[in-house]
């Protein structure tokens, strides 16, 4: 089955959604996005991602395409067109397409954003569960990573470089301490504490983060939000990240490192058990 896209008011089969090469993103990284995911047909905190949207926008300054509840309405058309039951619906908006490469922002009466939805099919997203190996790597972005721009270009990188050292993903680290994996946010469990990087510009500021942290407080774990480094993260129980596409995903070697008996620890696994039975309950 051809998937249908969004583009910019207009639902297309995919090969025929096609974009000006004067898009500011195309042409300077000038747009941002954001990844919901889809468990039982129905959305996965999608108010916590069109907050953090608007607040993308907000800091650069960046005109909305449309409201909220437009976009919402657009999330759940290409869910059912496209007979989604676990998946992400991939969100952009762009600065536009003025009429030349200019470094200056174009005028936003005359220079429309684009907006572009498309749904990825994941089926067993949910059931999968893969622990991860994770090198650490130099983290050598811009200082507003809280802004989710599609200048992805580093972190893909690094997930190259983790593929090349037979890992599966990397944990950036800055002035000695970690940041972020390459698109998720990184934690390590020790006793009954969980230990992740406290929200500040240097990361982003994760959804599935700020619910997982809620329900750990829920299931009796405290959380303590500081810097830590590799080794401090090697030494632990057990290590995890969260994101949209991998909800909680236990990690079992950390720069050739294992951590504990090499299997998913218990209790990321059942973080991960909690934030799927509370996400599905609220799904939209
Ligand atoms: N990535 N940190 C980075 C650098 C990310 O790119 C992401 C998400 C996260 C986790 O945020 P959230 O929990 O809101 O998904 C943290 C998405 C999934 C991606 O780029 O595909």
């Amino acid at each position: 089955m051809t998937r249908t896209v969004y583009l910019n008011g207009d639902y297309l089969p995919e090969t025929e959604a096609k974009i000006s090469i004067f898009d500011r993103a195309f042409l300077m990284g000038d747009g941002v996005y954001e990844v919901t995911s889809v468990l039982g047909g129905k959305l996965i905190d999608f108010d916590g991602h069109a907050t953090r949207l608007q607040r993308s926008l907000n800091e650069l300054d960046m005109p909305a395409p449309c409201d909220m509840d437009e976009l919402l309405a657009i999330h759940r058309k290409l869910v059912e067109i496209n007979g989604i039951e676990e998946g992400m619906v991939y969100l952009q908006v762009t600065r536009g397409a003025p009429d030349d490469r200019d470094f200056v922002f174009p005028d936003p009466e005359t220079t429309k954003p684009t907006l572009v939805l498309f749904t990825q099919n994941k089926p067993g997203l949910a059931e999968t569960v893969k622990p991860l190996k994770i090198i650490s790597i130099d983290d050598v972005r811009w200082g507003r990573r809280d802004i989710k721009t599609v200048q992805l270009l580093y972190p893909s990188m690094g997930k190259m470089m983790a593929k090349k050292a037979g890992a599966d993903d990397a944990w950036m680290v800055q002035d000695g301490f970690v940041t972020e994996g390459t698109s998720n946010n990184a934690y390590f469990i020790k006793g009954n504490k969980i230990v992740t990087r406290a929200l500040s510009n240097d990361i982003l500021h994760g959804i599935t983060r700020a619910a997982v942290l809620r329900f750990a407080q829920e299931a009796q774990m405290d959380v303590e939000e500081r810097n830590f480094t590799i080794e401090e993260a090697q030494g632990a129980d057990e290590a995890f990240i969260t994101s949209a596409s991998t909800f909680v995903m236990p990690v079992v070697e950390i720069d050739g490192v294992t951590l504990g008996d090499g299997q998913a620890g218990p209790r990321a696994l059942r973080l991960r058990e909690i934030y799927l039975d509370e996400s599905r309950k609220a799904a939209i």
